[in-house]
């Protein structure tokens, strides 16, 4: 099933972290704003420390003590239509939030199975949390279970240390739809295992979206799975989205330097190229960020303006938007460059 682009999920506005280091003030996240619809699948790309795990946490509101979140609001719209501003949820009402409307997969998830209960115990834990009886429960696990191709009864009595990675990745897959949320965030959940298990959680995540119709935020640092599962990628740099729009747009006509230079150094996407170019220098000091487009100091299209002002984010073909000054000049580019990678 394709996503549907009326019916807006959950809407950021405006949101910025900070952490209070010992340093000095970590600007994380900055002024990002998007929506998420129905169905759709939003890949989050972007170096490593560039802000993607910060924001799904504000998403969820687990960020560290030593965090402030900011901004316009972060809108939920409910089954119902109702809609409600997670910023402003009491504790409470965040706990009912998480699992039911908004679940998690996290990177490292593998060891985020408590060692002493068994599945069952920890599906009909989490489902009574939530007001959802045992039978009920186990029903519900027992088909998602085989869903994500587990046998249903041997992996409920069974311990984490008795499943291989990829089983347990499935199990907190599963887990994570006991309660039928329309988000799930999934913070590289196929990073810690091997190609093949990879391939097979892939599998089963588009599966899964297909019979159950949720929408997936993924951060992923594998751009080859990024383009496979998302329908949406988001570019992230030194805290703020710089480009975003439909997969297909954002990988192959690329309006955003920073985003072809990552392409360019895809090893998998770039198959086939003549070079496969490493981005020059690194990520900046999220401390003291550099003035204008924060990706100027490493960037091959920079002019004088870049450094000076921070380029607006402008919309391109209605659902494309990007911050850059030499859109142009990277759009012509990228299409050259993404015809000889194709294969
Ligand atoms: N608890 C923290 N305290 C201070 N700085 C942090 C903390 N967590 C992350 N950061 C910093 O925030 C920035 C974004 O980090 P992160 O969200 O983990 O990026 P990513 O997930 O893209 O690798 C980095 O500069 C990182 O060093
Ligand atoms: S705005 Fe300038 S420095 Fe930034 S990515 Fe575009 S060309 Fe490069
Ligand atoms: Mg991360």
């Amino acid at each position: 099933m394709t996503y549907d682009r009326n019916h807006v999920v959950l809407s950021v506005r405006d949101l910025s972290v900070t952490y209070q280091a010992e340093r000095g003030r970590v600007r994380a996240a900055s002024h990002v704003s998007f929506d998420l619809h129905a169905g759709e699948t939003l890949a989050l790309i972007g170096e490593s420390g560039c802000g993607k795990t910060t924001l799904n946490l504000a998403l969820i509101r687990q960020l560290p003590k030593t965090a402030r979140t900011s901004g316009d609001g972060v809108i939920y719209t409910y089954r119902d239509g109702r809609q409600a501003d997670i910023l402003k949820f009491s504790d409470r009402e965040m706990r009912r939030y998480l699992w039911s409307e908004c679940s998690m997969v996290f990177q490292g998830a593998l060891n985020s199975l408590n060692p002493i209960i068994r599945v069952s115990d920890m599906v009909y834990d989490t489902a009574k949390a939530h007001g959802i009886g045992r039978d009920e429960a186990h029903k519900r696990a027992l088909r998602l279970l085989e869903q994500v191709r587990l046998d249903p009864a041997r992996v409920m009595r069974s311990y984490p240390h008795e499943l291989s990675g990829g089983m347990r990745q499935r199990v907190l897959l599963a887990v994570s739809l006991l309660l039928r949320p329309q988000i799930v965030i999934m913070d590289e959940p196929t990073t810690a295992v091997d190609i093949l298990t990879q391939r097979s959680i892939l599998d089963v995540l588009k599966q899964l979206r297909e019979e159950l119709n949720f929408s997936v935020i993924f951060i992923s640092h594998d751009l080859a799975v990024a383009a496979e599962i998302a329908d949406t990628v988001a570019t992230m740099y030194a805290g703020e989205i710089v480009e975003i729009g439909p997969v297909n747009e954002v990988f192959y006509r690329s309006r955003h330097a920073y985003t072809l230079s990552l392409l360019n150094a895809a090893p998998r996407l770039s198959a086939g190229a003549e070079t496969l170019e490493s981005i020059p220098g690194k990520p900046p000091d999220l401390i003291d960020p550099p003035s204008g487009c924060k990706f100027h100091e490493r960037c091959a299209f920079a002019r004088e303006v870049c450094s000076q002002t921070p380029p607006p984010l402008i919309t391109y073909d209605d659902e494309h938007q990007a911050s850059c000054y030499e859109t142009e000049r990277v759009l012509a580019q990228s299409e050259v460059t993404r015809k000889v990678a194709a294969p």
